[in-house]
């Protein structure tokens, strides 16, 4: 059997030779637990220490204000319902977008079934929020605004400095799930008014399994998992290993932040126009990521997945490959279940060649030509 070519960065990252080679002495060596008072203990406490360092200096923040967490799922849980289940809070709803990732939305629903008010916004045709809708959604009773950085399914930025801005002019909390923007894109959280932000490790050629939650301070939130107060709030033994291998991947995803922007634009531009098929990115054109490109083909509805079998790619989320519906962020640009259903998602980045793209084009073509002569 032939290996497919791998194009489902959105879902994950290959991990980087670099940052295995950082985390390996943690593995077996470097046991000690960072909170123990002895040489393992301060030896363990040093390197998570420094990780930590890495993943503030990339959002530009204090290393106080980085709890470490399982990933961008327990990130999101953790700000939303921390927020909205703290003693004093005083306000009940959730400001959303329908194109947010299951992490915020089914926290957002949950939240609901217990009382909370929930608002979820629709986003433009080009899968932007429109900030008129959002400024009249708003109100008193705004506990906080939740919105994506870089969606993981069409790769659109949102405007998140603008929301933030309408959110704390009602007096609201921002939250940002920054799951496919850390370490991709430039992130200030000061300058971009973000309270609370959530990350995650396999995305940006780290490990599975480690991530962080960027809380302001002062911001109120209660823990999500009650114990040993380990991270200020986020209990549980420190994964050093895994910790490390988040700011290894930090630090490298830092200092190549122009390079791999650059090389994810050229495969980009080099897929399209491979393509000899019509085609239509999803989502706008320019304010986007470009390593993530959102395909549909007006040529076919025939979900194209099943004949594209030298690509290893999705053509949702992970998540939504499980379930086998159609795309929520695509129906909510405006797509049919169908259209959503024939487009593909395609993620590639630091890994990939050129010759992976032109090959996927090449095959992409092929099985659209194919399938729309069939429909014909
Ligand atoms: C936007 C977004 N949020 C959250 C997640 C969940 O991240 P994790 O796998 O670290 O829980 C993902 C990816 O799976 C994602 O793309």
């Amino acid at each position: 059997m032939t290996v497919p070519i791998y194009l489902d960065y959105g879902a994950t990252t290959p991990l980087d030779p670099q940052v295995a080679a950082a985390m390996e002495p943690w593995g077996v060596a470097g046991f000690g637990n960072p909170h123990s008072a002895h040489l393992w203990g301060y030896q363990a406490k040093a390197a998570v220490e420094t990780a930590r360092d890495s993943v503030a200096a990339l959002l530009g923040a204090g290393p106080e204000t980085i709890a470490f967490t399982s990933g961008a799922t327990e990130s999101a849980n953790w700000a939303l319902k921390g927020l909205m289940t703290h003693p004093g809070q005083t306000r009940r709803r959730i400001v959303t977008l329908a194109t947010e990732h299951s992490c915020v939305l089914e926290t957002a629903q949950y939240l609901a079934s217990l009382g909370a008010h929930l608002t979820v916004l629709p986003v433009r045709a080009d899968g932007r929020v429109d900030l008129g809708d959002l400024e009249r959604a708003m109100g008193e009773d705004v506990a906080i605004v939740s919105a994506m950085l870089v969606n993981n399914e069409i790769g659109v930025i949102q405007p998140i400095a603008d929301m933030a801005r309408i959110a704390h002019g009602f007096g609201a909390v921002m939250h940002c799930d920054a799951a496919q923007a850390f370490g991709k894109i430039a992130i200030d959280v000061d300058a971009m008014g973000i309270d609370l932000l959530g990350l995650t490790a396999h995305k940006i050629y780290g490990p599975k399994g480690v991530g962080a939650l960027y809380r302001r301070p002062f911001t109120m939130l209660t823990p999500l998992m009650h114990g040993g107060g380990q991270e200020d709030g986020r209990s549980g033994t420190l994964p050093t290993a895994l910790i490390v291998g988040l700011g290894a991947a930090a630090r490298i995803a830092g200092d190549r932040m122009a390079a791999d922007t650059a090389h994810a634009a050229m495969l980009a531009d080099r897929l399209l126009a491979g393509l000899t098929v019509p085609f239509t990115v999803n989502g706008d054109r320019t304010a986007r990521w470009p390593g993530n490109l959102n395909l549909g083909f007006p040529g076919t509805t025939i979900p194209l997945l099943a004949h594209l079998h030298g690509l290893a790619l999705s053509s949702g989320s992970a998540c939504a490959a499980v379930t086998g519906r159609p795309s929520h962020v695509l129906t909510a640009l405006g797509l049919s279940d169908a259209q959503a259903r024939a487009s593909l998602r395609l993620g590639f980045g630091r890994f990939t060649l050129p010759s992976d793209v032109d090959s996927a084009a090449q095959q992409i073509t092929a099985a659209v030509s194919r399938l729309s002569t069939e429909a014909a």
